[in-house]
């Protein structure tokens, strides 16, 4: 008698422990989970064993940023969590800090391009090509709303092959759009032909050039957001960038000067006294906030977001 019942106690505590063990979800648990969601393969078990680290430090920092209340934002383990930025950023020179601020007048405390229906979906360009070609492509579809009422996909292929001849070359953008004579459809340019087809199709969209935003001025900014949405140029290099989840994303170790990332801002409002930017990004709609980020707005040129600010006029 006593002697089964030690042994029922034994089988219990022998379930218990192996209950216990299997029903905690381990980190290589979550790893196999979180690879089969992205659908994550790799060459081998050496780079397998290079993308694990990175994960690991990702899930690391994920657990640590989410338990803090003061960060204004969440992130996530998204579909780059294994991945390690690796973009090599502009520097800007003599960005002033001290900006005299223009006065705005009659530009309202919030606007939305969004719900005006300026904007188009969000797009993905993967990790690699020109990051600033799509967000120069937004810029001129929104233009063409603005001041036709009508929102059609453009070329990002004609921007490509036409006006983007380097990373980040984003100051002549909108002078080569006019210069080629306006930006076709995207149904009606050819896919990327690696040399410039502007004379295959007729052009739906011309604009006259680009204009820039005062450097560093937010007050600028919001005026020319009103306006139109703007395209930037921002440092996105950390990995609370690259996990973003939502909330109004603020750095501190971000940089004004030193940028690797074009966004296009479509609006701003104010959330619980704390200024954003509505900003666009192109990573997908899987990314961030349904593929968008806020940014903190009059927050001392948060990621240099006020430092490179153009749109088409
Ligand atoms: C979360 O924060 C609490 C209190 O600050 C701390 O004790 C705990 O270790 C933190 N957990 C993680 C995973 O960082
Ligand atoms: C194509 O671009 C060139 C400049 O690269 C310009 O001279 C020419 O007029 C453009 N063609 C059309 C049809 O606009």
């Amino acid at each position: 008698m006593e002697c089964s019942q030690r042994l029922l106690l034994f089988c219990v505590t022998i379930v218990w422990i192996f209950a216990s063990i299997s029903g905690k979800p381990t980190l290589e648990n979550e790893w196999t989970y979180w690879k089969q969601k992205y659908g994550k393969t790799y060459k081998d078990k050496h780079e397998e064993l290079n993308h694990w680290k990175i994960w690991l430090d990702s899930y690391k920092y994920v657990q640590q940023h989410n338990n803090r209340t003061d960060t204004g934002f969440i992130v996530e383990m998204n579909f780059l969590a294994d991945q390690i930025n690796i973009r090599s950023p502009i520097q800007y020179n003599n960005v002033k800090t001290d900006v005299p601020v223009t006065k705005v007048q009659d530009v309202p405390d919030s606007w939305d391009w969004r719900v005006k229906g300026a904007v188009g979906p969000v797009q993905n360009q993967g990790m690699m090509g020109d990051v600033q070609t799509i967000v120069i492509t937004e810029c001129v579809e929104s233009y063409e709303f603005v001041k036709k009422g009508q929102l059609e996909g453009l070329s990002i292929f004609e921007v490509h092959d036409c006006c983007v001849h380097s990373r980040l070359e984003v100051d002549n953008a909108f002078k080569c759009i006019h210069d080629i004579g306006g930006l076709c459809s995207e149904a009606s340019y050819p896919k990327s032909v690696g040399r410039c087809a502007n004379d295959s199709c007729d052009a739906d969209v011309q604009v006259m050039g680009g204009e820039t935003v005062a450097q560093g001025d937010e007050q600028a900014l919001k005026a020319a957001v009103y306006k139109i949405p703007v395209m930037v140029l921002v440092d996105a290099s950390h990995a609370s960038f690259q996990l973003y989840r939502s909330g109004i994303y603020s750095e501190p170790a971000c940089s004004s000067v030193r940028l690797d990332h074009a966004l296009q801002i479509v609006g701003y409002g104010t959330m619980k006294g704390v200024d954003y930017w509505i900003c666009k990004n192109s990573w997908g709609v899987d990314w961030g906030d349904r593929g968008y980020i806020l940014i903190a707005r009059n927050k001392g040129n948060m990621c240099g977001i006020a430092t490179h600010a153009t749109y088409p006029v």
